[in-house]
């Protein structure tokens, strides 16, 4: 049995042995003992019979224990059951001098750097089980509705997003790569006989696959190269990306918001303790805070309201008069400029979900020239069918849009854009062949992991953030 098992069935007079780690050891007496099941410890009671006195004094936050007793009734408060020890076996000593991890409060910058051990304090165990609940509700989700889980490569040659921003995959020797006669490295030579790189999406094969299976998703790490050291970008993160043919931009609309909401309602319902647990912790973070920078909601209260609404729908060209009719922007409190065909700041995108709608926006036909080559012209010649969904104390938390199936618009999109046909002759020639109307998008994971756990820096909701300089553990 384990504590989640025994707090939910309170198997008084059992005779169990419980493994797990001390988070607390008072009076010689009560040891708060937690194995990872759950938020809450459970009291282990220990006398000079379960525990010698000599064993007693081996035992530290931080020690690995296993307990041989029996759950009994709990007269302390704080518990209904607790576990009377008959034997105590210490597993792996805690020197209570060099563990890092006590029970005062330590900043989440110091647990960063303790991203070993971070996992054995209350946020951490709550935001990483809660991270599981909703990797599993992602699956659930698809799989109800009759999609097929794709693995994408995570090594490939192309650039989907045009960006340039990505890591090159080689194993050639770095201080001594073969050159070609202009000097230039000659990739033909590297190991995949091209250059290639760690993929920023996994979006173009989806495609290639949707086009046969109807309905498919990828959920899988990307790798991005960019040099942005914010709370909301990671340089590995993962990355959740359905894609499906017949699917126009609204329906494509319609599945993210539904998908969403799924997520949000399953952790409503599986992980309530652990949610209650971060909204106390976020309360009493808000305390220090000045009032503007505070949550207007309790995070249980926040997650029910994007459960329950309809999601606000506008476009691009609406949004800019939206900006540009506030009294913010007639007050110059925008940092960057607002005119239309600017690729909307942070600072925008907050503006309208935060202070103007104060719910999901969904954001859709973005000018074409700040989009990515693949997403489909619109009537106007001048938009995309693009559709980014923002939210409340994040931005943009999903990126998609309808994807252009016409061969010679395509065509035409990879010259405007420098894409080399040869690299992308593949993807040209599923509009080629039985080409058809298909729509998809992206969701960031951790993205979503924050929203849902109020965590405010993207580097606490992945075990081991990978972020510019730093790679350790
Ligand atoms: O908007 P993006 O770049 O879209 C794509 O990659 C498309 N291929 C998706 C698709 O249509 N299939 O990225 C999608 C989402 C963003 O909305 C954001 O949530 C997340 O991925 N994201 C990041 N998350 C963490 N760190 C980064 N550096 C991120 N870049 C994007
Ligand atoms: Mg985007």
């Amino acid at each position: 049995m384990n504590i989640k098992e025994i707090i939910s069935s309170l198997p008084i007079g059992t005779n169990i042995q419980l493994n797990g780690w001390v988070r607390t050891f008072r009076n010689e007496q009560f040891i708060a003992l937690n194995d990872g099941s759950c938020i809450s410890n459970l009291q282990v009671v220990v006398n000079a019979d379960s525990l010698s006195e000599e064993d007693s004094k081996r035992i530290h936050t931080g020690a690995c224990i296993s307990v041989h007793g029996t759950l009994t009734e709990s007269l302390g408060k704080g518990q209904a059951i607790e576990l009377t020890a008959s034997k105590v076996e210490i597993l792996g000593e805690s020197n209570p001098n060099e563990f890092p991890i006590q029970m005062k409060k330590h900043s989440l910058e110091f647990l960063r750097e303790k991203a070993h051990l971070r996992f054995r304090t209350s946020t951490f165990s709550a935001v990483f089980r809660l991270r599981h609940q909703l990797s599993f509700a992602i699956h659930n989700y698809f799989n109800q509705n009759g999609f097929v889980n794709i693995h994408a490569p995570i090594i490939t040659g192309s650039d989907a997003e045009g960006a340039g921003e990505m890591f090159t995959v080689s194993n050639f020797d770095l201080e001594n790569p073969p050159r070609k006669e202009d000097g230039t490295i000659d990739f033909g030579e590297d190991f995949f006989g091209k250059h290639t790189h760690l993929t920023v999406s996994g979006q173009l094969e989806a495609e290639l696959a949707a086009l046969a299976l109807g309905k498919v998703y990828t959920f899988g790490p990307t790798f991005r190269a960019e040099n942005s050291n914010t709370s909301r970008h990671l340089a590995e993160f993962w990355m959740i990306e359905p894609e499906v043919a017949f699917n126009d931009l609204a329906a494509n609309a319609d599945l993210a918001e539904d998908f969403l909401k799924y997520c949000i309602r399953y952790v409503l319902e599986n992980g309530k303790e652990d949610l209650l647990f971060l909204q106390e912790r976020e309360a009493t973070e808000d305390k220090q805070k000045p009032t503007e920078e505070r949550q207007t909601a309790p995070l249980i209260e926040r997650l029910e309201f994007v459960a329950n609404n309809t999601f606000e729908r506008i476009t691009y060209t609406e949004a800019i008069d939206i900006l540009l009719n506030s009294s913010h922007y007639k007050k110059k409190k925008f940092k960057y400029p607002v005119e239309w065909g600017i690729d909307l700041q942070s600072e925008h995108e907050r503006f309208l979900v935060e202070k103007h709608f104060q719910k999901p926006v969904i954001l859709t036909n973005y000018p074409a020239g700040i989009k990515a080559f693949y997403m489909r012209m619109n009537e106007d010649q001048k938009t995309v069918a693009a559709m980014d969904i923002l939210v409340p104390g994040i931005g943009e938390i999903i990126g998609g849009s309808q994807r252009e199936e016409r061969y010679e618009m395509l065509l035409e999109k990879c010259k405007q854009f420098n894409i080399p046909e040869e690299s992308m002759w593949w993807y040209l020639e599923t509009r080629k062949f039985g080409t058809c109307q298909h729509a998809g998008f992206g969701l960031g994971f951790e993205r979503l992991v924050m929203y849902v756990t109020g965590m405010t820096n993207i580097r606490d909701v992945i075990p081991f953030p990978r972020t510019p300089k730093n790679a350790e553990f």
